[in-house]
């Protein structure tokens, strides 16, 4: 089968984005609003992009409407936001607060979701989350404009919170005790895979 992006429409080609670029990692964000009110919502197109210096990426398309999400606004207006990943028992609140609620409403809150405090920047951290990436703003380069527009954040890692209880024989977190969910096609995720191993050629 060979598809011509040119003939396919916008909502089709997401599907067939959604459904190849996988399984996806789901960075669940935490950001405050310039009255320092909470937000947290989840996003999949979601990428470590270098350590040195440390950052990490994030894509919040428009609304509908070609109106940035919550999260964009917060990101834009404080400078700050935290990465936080989403083990198999979170999951069904990260799934909760994909819902978009008026600006202003808490996810936190609305979805009694514990927040913690982060220890550089100012938005919570998820309490219970595994691995917690405390981030500023690095820089947001616009893909496109208006409904479904892309926005791509880097964010740079200026603390990172691991909990011991993940951590493997070799000091770093063992994937299986990490446990994280991954986002596939559709209202599909991907959790408690099998693990293959391969050593890499020289
Ligand atoms: C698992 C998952 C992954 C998602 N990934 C993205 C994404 O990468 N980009 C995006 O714009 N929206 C994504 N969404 C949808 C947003 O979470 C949703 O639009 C949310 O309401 C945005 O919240 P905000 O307005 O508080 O920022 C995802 C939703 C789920 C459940």
């Amino acid at each position: 089968m060979h598809l011509d992006p040119d003939q396919l429409s916008v909502r089709d080609l997401y599907q067939w984005m959604i459904h190849t670029i996988l399984p996806r990692p789901i960075a669940w964000i935490s950001t405050l609003d310039r009255s320092g009110r909470t937000n947290l919502a989840p996003f999949s197109f979601f990428m470590g992009v270098c350590a040195k210096p440390p950052t990490l990426m994030f894509c919040p398309v428009n609304d509908r409407f070609g109106k940035p999400k919550d999260t964009l606004l917060n990101v834009e207006t404080t400078g700050e936001f935290v990465v936080n990943l989403v083990p198999t028992r979170l999951c069904e609140s990260m799934n909760l607060t994909a819902a978009s609620l008026p600006h202003g409403e808490s996810e936190f809150d609305r979805f009694n979701i514990a927040p913690q405090p982060s220890s550089v920047v100012a938005p919570p951290r998820v309490l219970g989350s595994p691995v917690s990436f405390e981030c500023r703003l690095d820089r947001i380069v616009r893909i496109s404009e208006g409904p479904a527009g892309g926005n791509v954040v880097f964010g740079r890692i200026v603390a990172l919170h691991v909990d011991d209880a993940v951590l493997g024989e070799n000091g770093f977190p063992d994937v299986t005790r990490l446990d994280l969910v991954a986002r596939a096609g559709g209202d599909l995720y991907l959790h408690r895979g099998e693990t293959l191993r391969m050593q890499r050629p020289d």
